[in-house]
């Protein structure tokens, strides 16, 4: 016997009349004719070498080779629908388009995985609005993008939130700073020293103002800026401390440009999740950039940071 002869048309007719036990209603749901149908399925015979019907009275029924090859075919055409889904599927990649919205700290990660991600799909195209949390939580509420990697949700949004990384939060200073290099600082000592801070609305702000809070400390704030980069500058410049994401700082506390204090509380466990409002049906594009987000993330992941529990937002 030599299956290479064997063709799917003939497995598709022959799968046909297996399920309808009948030629004249297998040609009528094939829309072909009943004597095509029984040749191609005499030729299936031959390939195969064996009977695959047998006749008794009116009726035709399944010898046992015809069951096996019932049973071939019902795998093969569950194979070619898988097949077909995962090439629409990866058409949809290849052709699509992703809008994400990321939070200014995580600009520091994600824009290279992105990257990778789209050497690989040459054929995407992407947008990405870089954002404070309140940005991001107004855009979310107009449904403007396919994903959002961003702080702690709020809960009055229906969205589904997939945690994703950690961000801790950290104090820096200047290398000359007198606190630099001191072990267990109380916080206390923080207070009235001055800070440089980020604007209302940023989820790094929101955080630290409340972590003083809790403490009962009046920082003195010297400075609100909107950009991460600039509050590192004048930080570096000796205008006061700052609470950043330490992903903002890595290349900074490297080169002894910044310093992180080592302040009893710190740090300030965030997270971010992939968010998206909760219906929304996600493009194939999208759908494949969030799985590459998550097989390509950084060893941090979310809640390998530290056990601490996370700083929730308003
Ligand atoms: P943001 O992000 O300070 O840029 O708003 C930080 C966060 O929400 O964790």
């Amino acid at each position: 016997m030599n299956l290479r002869h064997l063709t799917l048309h003939q497995l598709r007719i022959f799968h046909a009349v297996a399920r309808h036990a009948s030629f004249a209603r297998a040609a009528e749901a094939l829309h072909l004719s009943p004597p095509t149908l029984s040749l191609q399925v005499k030729q299936l015979s031959e390939t195969v070498g064996q009977p695959l019907f047998e006749q008794i009275g009116k009726k035709i029924f399944l010898t046992a080779s015809g069951r096996t090859l019932a049973d071939a075919c019902h795998d093969i055409e569950a194979r070619m629908e898988r097949l077909s889904a995962d090439l629409s599927a990866l058409q949809g990649v290849e052709r699509g388009s992703i809008k994400l919205a990321i939070l200014t700290t995580v600009k520091y990660t994600v824009p290279k995985l992105l990257g990778r991600f789209c050497a690989v799909h040459p054929g995407i195209e992407v947008s990405m609005q870089v954002g404070n949390r309140e940005l991001l939580l107004q855009r979310l509420a107009q449904n403007l993008d396919d994903l959002t990697i961003m702080g702690q949700p709020p809960e009055q949004l229906a969205l589904v939130c997939e945690p994703f990384a950690d961000n801790p939060l950290v104090l820096v200073a200047p290398p000359d700073h007198p606190l630099a290099g001191q072990r267990q600082i109380d916080p206390q000592r923080l207070q009235g020293l001055p800070f440089v801070l980020r604007e209302p609305g940023s989820g790094t702000r929101l955080t630290s103002e409340r972590f003083f809070a809790n403490q009962g400390i009046a920082i003195k704030p010297r400075l609100e800026l909107a950009s991460n980069e600039a509050i590192k500058q004048t930080v570096a410049g000796g205008l006061g401390l700052a609470v950043l994401s330490a992903h903002t700082v890595v290349a900074e506390l490297a080169l002894g440009e910044l310093v992180q204090l080592d302040v009893q509380g710190f740090p300030l466990i965030r997270r971010w999740y992939v968010v998206y409002p909760q219906g929304k049906r996600l493009s194939a594009a999208a759908l494949a950039f969030k799985d590459w987000l998550y097989t390509h993330r950084s060893p941090e992941r979310a809640g390998e940071h530290s056990a601490g529990a996370e700083s929730g937002d308003a």
